[in-house]
């Protein structure tokens, strides 16, 4: 297959890097900063200098860009970009986005008479590069079972939800996700109270790695223990309000209240005011830390 790829940041250079290379695929990468594409063109990828010369010719479009506006700023009604792609292509959307951007993306791919499927995936960047995501997959049922096999090369797990909206590949991402967050915040909180009542941190971490056996949530019990804030190969904490401000719109348009994610928003507002932006979304706890009087 002829497979383009947009967007190298943390999660798609880990997610690509498996795709590079092989011989029953030709890859092509396409980056808004060109110097993440370079080591992609050591490995022998295309690499294209536009996201319209990226698809042409592309048997599948795959996008691991950032929210709603990254995607949204190629992928709109006669486009250039739409203009370009070919008729039955897929287009692979692996970024974190909103269920209706996610439900707008499918109607123009269908308008289109391409093929769309939602594909977030679950898993920290070097998980990705493991290959061992989670990811779900949701929309054209014939273009799901083609790109199935690609998605194995990145994650162990695809969950294939069929007869559903592509969207609701999505939703499902935003529960799991305000379940990952809610225990980091939970955990946050332990730790804080802990520390102001005289519990050995250790004791609470030793408790937390018992009762959180599944890795993606017992990598934050030895982050939030030893304090270690940097996001490096992680998630950001500006991705991570985009994230949280999904869960609380999407909860919002059903009017289901979120008390917690809300909690939770208030805190990363509190850290991006402070400049931690580049951190890793568990830095929330040195927020609870300051209101706590801790250093
Ligand atoms: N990191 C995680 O643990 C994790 C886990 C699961 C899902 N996700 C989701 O995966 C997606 C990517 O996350 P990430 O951690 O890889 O983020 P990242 O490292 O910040 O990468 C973002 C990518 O989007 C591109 N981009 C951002 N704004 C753009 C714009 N306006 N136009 C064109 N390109 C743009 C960036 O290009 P530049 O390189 O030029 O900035 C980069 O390629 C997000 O939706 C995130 O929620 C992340």
């Amino acid at each position: 297959m002829n497979i383009a790829f947009l967007g190298l940041g943390k999660m798609g250079a880990a997610m690509a890097s498996h795709l590079v290379g092989r011989s029953e695929h030709t890859l092509t990468v396409w980056n808004r900063s060109v110097a993440k594409t370079e080591a992609f063109a050591m490995k022998g990828a295309r690499v294209a200098a536009t996201p319209i010369e990226a698809v042409q010719g592309a048997d599948v479009v795959i996008t691991s860009l950032l929210d709603d506006k990254s995607v949204e700023a190629l992928f709109y009604s006669d486009s250039p970009l739409m203009n370009a792609l070919r008729k039955d292509a897929i287009h692979l959307c692996l970024t974190t986005i909103s269920p209706k951007c996610a439900d707008r993306l499918q109607a123009l791919h269908q308008e289109h008479c391409s093929r769309y499927v939602s594909g977030p995936v679950i898993g920290r960047p070097n998980v990705a590069q493991a290959g061992k995501l989670m990811q779900f997959l949701a929309g054209d049922a014939s273009a799901m079972a083609e790109i199935t096999p690609i998605c194995e090369y990145f994650s162990e797990n695809v969950k294939v939800l069929a007869d559903v909206p592509a969207s609701v590949a999505n939703s499902q991402k935003l529960c799991l996700n305000f379940f990952a967050v809610a225990t980091i915040e939970v955990m946050a909180e332990c730790f804080t109270l802990g520390e102001k009542l005289g519990v050995p941190r250790e004791n609470l971490a030793f408790f937390f790695d018992k009762a959180l056996p599944a890795p993606a949530l017992n990598v934050y019990v030895q982050k939030l223990f030893s304090r270690d804030t940097q996001s490096g190969a992680g998630f950001a904490m500006v991705g991570g309000k985009k994230d949280v401000s999904l869960m609380l719109q999407s909860a919002s348009d059903v009017h289901c209240p979120l008390d917690i994610a809300t909690v939770i928003a208030n805190k990363m507002d509190s850290a991006l005011a402070l400049g931690l932006s580049d951190l890793d979304w568990s830095a929330i706890q040195e927020i609870s830390r300051k209101r706590a009087g801790l250093d």
